[in-house]
């Protein structure tokens, strides 16, 4: 089969690898398409500290199961899958409180072991999740970004009533948008970013007010206007002491990013408005949630795809994905 190998840091190729067999409780998906994610470039370049390598990239896949390990149904050969990277043991303290996705001894399909971004691709059984026929092929790829959105929304429980800003419209912040309209009904989303065609998107997506900040800072835009709900999805270190500014008395603010600098605040700007802080990463059972909210119509992944390119293409299309935000948002690979 071809896969695509990051053998080193800097070094992708398209590679012929043996077929991987499933071992008991897990599946084998013949991959149809995978969406190319930022972490997939980091791993590229030897910026994300969990890879090991040689690596196989790719979290974010669909496709039909063609074999099964012992303990697991025959009858599920040719389900229709999405794959939960998330892979848990299920006895540590995060997973027996329903937090698998920061088990002690996590691995992500796609980082800790090998991916999607490939003609075959193993998984434990649990992980695949079965999609009923409104999740059409070309989008089903998009289930697992959208679960990042799942995740935090379900720490920050959005209200109607919020007043809610995110912090970035790259892909992460559009999930959030949706989810937030879509799914929670909040009236009043503001979104913020430095590129206009990010901003459009963002608007598209259905951002009620967008602001710039390239040249003139959030806070003189929005004239006294203080969000009781914010999402950093941009995630430089600088964002959170800003959004602890702007934000209201009693505000929620949930945080994306996995930056190695220091984020420099100080506690009267938190405890003085009683601000709630969350953290999320990857996400925790939430693909079935996800899988519903297209079903109902409630969210529309197809307004983030801006590409599609066949695997042999990879590197043009991680190249064009990574250094044109521009023009670019979700890029998506076809194996076939
Ligand atoms: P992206 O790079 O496509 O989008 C970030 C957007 O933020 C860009 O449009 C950029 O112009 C904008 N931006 C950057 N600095 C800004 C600032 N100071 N003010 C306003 N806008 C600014 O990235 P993507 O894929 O949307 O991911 C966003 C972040 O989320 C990344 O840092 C990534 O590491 C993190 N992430 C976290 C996950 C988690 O589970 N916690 C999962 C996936 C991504
Ligand atoms: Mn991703
Ligand atoms: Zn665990």
């Amino acid at each position: 089969m071809k896969s695509v190998v990051i053998e080193q840091p800097g070094e992708l190729v398209v590679a012929e690898r043996p077929l991987p067999q499933p071992a008991a409780g897990e599946v084998r998906v013949k991959v149809q398409f995978a969406s190319i994610c930022g972490s997939d470039v980091h791993i590229w370049h030897g910026h994300n500290p969990f890879a090991k390598y040689p690596r196989v990239i790719g979290h974010e896949f669909f496709g039909l199961i063609d074999a099964v390990g012992d303990d697991v149904a025959a009858s599920r050969i040719g389900e229709r899958v999405a794959v939960d990277p998330v892979v848990s043991c299920g006895h540590c303290y995060p997973c027996s409180i329903g937090r698998p996705n920061v088990c002690t001894a996590l691995q992500v399909i796609g980082v800790h072991r090998d991916g999607g971004f490939s003609e075959y691709a193993v998984a434990p059984a649990k992980n695949a999740f079965r999609l009923p026929d409104s999740v059409p092929d070309k989008l089903a790829s998009m289930v697992e970004p959208f679960t990042i959105a799942a995740n935090i929304t379900a720490f920050l429980k959005p209200q109607p009533n919020d007043v809610a800003l995110i912090y970035g419209a790259g892909p992460m912040g559009l999930t959030a948008i949706q989810v937030l309209k879509g799914v929670y009904g909040v009236e009043q989303v503001l979104v913020v970013d430095r590129l206009p065609e990010r901003l459009a998107l963002a608007q598209e997506n259905g951002a009620d007010q967008v602001f710039n900040n390239s040249e003139i800072p959030l806070a003189a835009q929005l004239e006294g206007l203080q969000p009781t709900l914010i999402i950093d999805a941009a995630c430089h270190p600088s964002i959170l002491a800003e959004a602890a500014a702007l934000a209201s008395p009693a505000a929620r603010i949930g945080l994306l990013g996995f930056s190695g600098e220091p984020c420099s605040i100080t506690q009267q700007s938190l405890t003085s408005k009683e601000l709630s802080l969350f953290t999320s990463r990857l996400n925790s059972n939430r693909f079935p949630q996800v899988i519903e909210w297209i079903e109902q119509g409630q969210i529309q992944p197809e307004k983030l795809v801006t590409h599609y390119f066949p695997l042999a293409d990879v590197e043009q299309a991680m190249t064009l994905f990574e250094k044109d935000p521009r023009t670019c948002c979700k890029v998506i690979l076809q194996m076939g």
